[in-house]
């Protein structure tokens, strides 16, 4: 035998030389739900060691996950049921306290970068992603929504806008939108890829949000699917997004490294609350080490290809890697 590939992996200098993926803390985004009010850290009890927070008690959370060196939080509602309507006009409001939360962080912490969710679903009275009328998801009518709420969270400060919510034309509509209002260094990260997913369970009980009736299918993709994703990725890059994200990311490696492989900006991954859950309750039950698998699951989606991961696992990671 002249090659023989174990000599590669003979001592652990040996195996980290030639270690191929490297993940640090930088590339972690944190997702958190925030909750208006005082003193609250609600534990979602499908997704366990993630709250609901009111932002007095987030401040000091997100300093010393700031200290482990995440530097980046995507921001979620929980909106009580009696501000959701049909037209989430919540969303923009003067008085929304999401957007007074996302103020007192950025005027706290000027460094953190901080990422929105836009979509209509947290705020409307239908659990949709976009406005529905006669049970039809309409998708024209709910772009000028959409750029309403990305203009407010804009002028409250956000670092980059996130449309999860999957109308097509989205990204270029809320480009133009920033844009004409002076808002041109606020970047937009799409959910490019965003599949009709058993996975988001956990996140929709965080923030009450299921779709009252009907499902997501009409907008949000077709698991089969992986030449559509690159349909999606030009689109929106072309329309001016600067990251596209993959979501979910545990099923999705193969969407992952497509979009890696043919388009020239970076690429993100969502482990989404499913994803996640799972890996809670199996080590809950002592079946995996828990340590072990979620450093697994990370890097195996920057070995797909992803830049940055949204997970909710990143303080537990980020915790083990000061270690
Ligand atoms: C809302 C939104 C969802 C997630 C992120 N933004 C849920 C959905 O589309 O129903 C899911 C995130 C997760 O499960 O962690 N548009």
């Amino acid at each position: 035998m002249h090659i023989r590939p174990r000599r590669n992996r003979k001592s652990a200098a040996i195996r980290q030389m030639v270690e191929e993926t490297k993940i640090g803390a930088e590339h972690l985004i944190y997702p958190i739900f925030l909750k208006d009010g005082k003193n609250i850290k609600e534990e979602i009890s499908s997704l366990p060691k993630n709250y609901r927070w009111s932002i007095d008690q987030l401040l000091p959370e997100l300093e010393a996950c700031m200290k482990l060196g995440i530097m980046t939080y995507d921001m979620f509602p929980a909106v009580d049921d009696h501000l959701k309507d049909t037209l989430a006009t919540y969303s923009y409001a003067e008085e929304n306290f999401y957007l007074h939360a996302i103020r007192k962080i950025k005027e706290t912490f000027p460094e953190i970068v901080l990422m929105s969710d836009v979509a209509m679903d947290p705020y409307s009275s239908d659990g949709h992603d976009g406005f529905v009328s006669n049970g039809r998801i309409l998708n024209d009518e709910t772009l000028p929504i959409l750029n309403k709420m990305s203009l407010a969270q804009a002028q409250a400060g956000i670092d980059i806008i996130g449309p999860s919510d999957m109308m097509d034309g989205r990204v270029g509509s809320i480009r133009e939108t920033l844009d004409i209002n002076g808002f041109t260094d606020v970047s937009i990260m799409s959910y490019t890829a965003k599949y009709a997913s058993a996975f988001y369970g956990p996140f929709r009980d965080a923030l009450n949000s299921a779709p009252k009736h009907g499902d997501k299918k009409t907008y949000q993709m077709n698991p089969a699917n992986k030449r559509e994703a690159i349909l999606e990725a030009e689109l929106d890059f072309e329309e001016g997004a600067d990251m596209l994200m993959v979501k979910p990311a545990l099923c999705y490696l193969d969407i992952i490294h497509v979009l890696r492989e043919n388009f020239n900006v970076p690429i993100t991954a969502y482990n989404v609350s499913g994803e996640c859950a799972m890996v809670y309750a199996a080590a809950e039950k002592g079946w995996l080490n828990y340590d072990m698998a979620i450093s697994e699951i990370l890097l195996s989606m920057r070995r797909a290809g992803a830049d940055g991961i949204l997970t909710y696992f990143a303080k537990d990671f980020a915790t083990l890697l000061k270690k």
